[in-house]
């Protein structure tokens, strides 16, 4: 049996399209544009190209975006300025602060510094909380487009066993407590766990966010398996060019799933997406309109 791809292009699309109208609603009857402001501090090139990427996707819809880029010295208190300055403008409604940042700042101090109700990342402690305890609030991109592209495969997914490889703030933590939110029964497993194949073998949804190259291999899954790869690897390829792959390998893994998302165009698309969706979902709030 072909697995089905969870090519997340033309959800993404659709996504987008039906915002875009909330969007174009928003300002006809309120006169509202939403507004991203996305830091960036130095020079990561994957960095830049991804904050290039959701500053066109957000001109697309009609957010409106801006870029405040600091260099790589840029010191702490420089960036709580800076932070502390959107916060306090009333026409920007999303503060994003791209990860990762310089060594020597702390990304814990800063965002905490966001305002909870502009942090669309959904990363400060107040919204993470909040989704620990199961409360309405922002949901962290990631994690939040991985839940809209498997419930869009699969409406159902209570009481089924998700194992999520991986436990980072951005990832792994607040995915398993949303799919908690959802009924699913929850393991999460990271580096310092035992016998990881044994685990992810009892999955009926796998996610990977490990961040090593195609580290799931077909003998770690059971037949049938929803798969899920959050991972986005740079690799050099046989011909010598570098390559994007995922934290599964796909090309055998696929032979006995049921369903299984691609690198590129899985999971990246939906978090995307989920910060748009973010944006505009903070500034109805913020404007308390609708
Ligand atoms: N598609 C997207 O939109 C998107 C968004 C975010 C991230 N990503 C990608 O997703 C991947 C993960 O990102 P992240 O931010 O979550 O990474 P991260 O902060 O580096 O976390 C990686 C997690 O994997 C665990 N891990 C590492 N080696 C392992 C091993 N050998 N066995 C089991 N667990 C292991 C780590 O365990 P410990 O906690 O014990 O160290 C950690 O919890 C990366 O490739 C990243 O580029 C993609």
């Amino acid at each position: 049996m072909r697995p089905v791809l969870l090519d997340s292009r033309s959800l993404a699309a659709q996504l987008k399209d039906k915002l875009k109208k909330r969007i174009e609603e928003l300002h006809k009857k309120k006169g509202i544009t939403p507004e991203l402001a996305v830091i960036r501090v130095g020079d990561n090139l994957a960095s830049k190209s991804y904050v290039a990427s959701k500053c066109r996707q957000c001109q697309e819809i009609g957010i409106r975006s801006t870029e405040h880029y600091l260099s790589s010295t840029a010191s702490a208190d420089t960036l709580l300025e800076s932070i502390q300055q959107l916060n306090l403008t009333n026409t920007v409604h999303g503060i994003l602060l791209q990860l990762p940042l310089p060594q020597h700042l702390d990304t814990f101090k800063l965002i905490q510094s966001i305002d909870p109700i502009k942090d669309v990342d959904g990363l400060h402690p107040h919204n993470l909380g909040a989704l620990s305890l199961g409360q309405p609030t922002i949901i962290p991109c990631t994690p939040k487009g991985c839940l809209t592209l498997l419930k869009n495969h699969r409406e159902n997914i209570k009481g089924l066993h998700v194992v999520i490889v991986g436990r980072s703030i951005l990832v792994g933590r607040p995915l398993a407590m949303l799919l908690l939110k959802e009924d699913c029964s929850v393991t999460v497993v990271h580096s310092k766990s035992q016998n990881i194949r044994e685990i992810t073998k009892t999955a009926d949804i796998l996610i990977a966010a490990v961040g090593q190259p195609r580290f799931i291999q077909k003998d770690w899954v059971k037949p049938g398996v929803i798969v899920l790869d959050v991972g986005i690897n740079h690799i050099l390829g046989q011909n010598g060019e570098v390559e994007i792959v995922g934290d599964v390998d796909f090309e055998n893994v696929s032979q006995i799933v049921s369903a299984i998302t691609p690198v590129p165009g899985g999971i990246g698309p939906m978090t995307v997406v989920s910060l748009l969706e973010n944006t505009v979902e903070a500034a109805i709030k913020q404007t308390s309109v609708e």
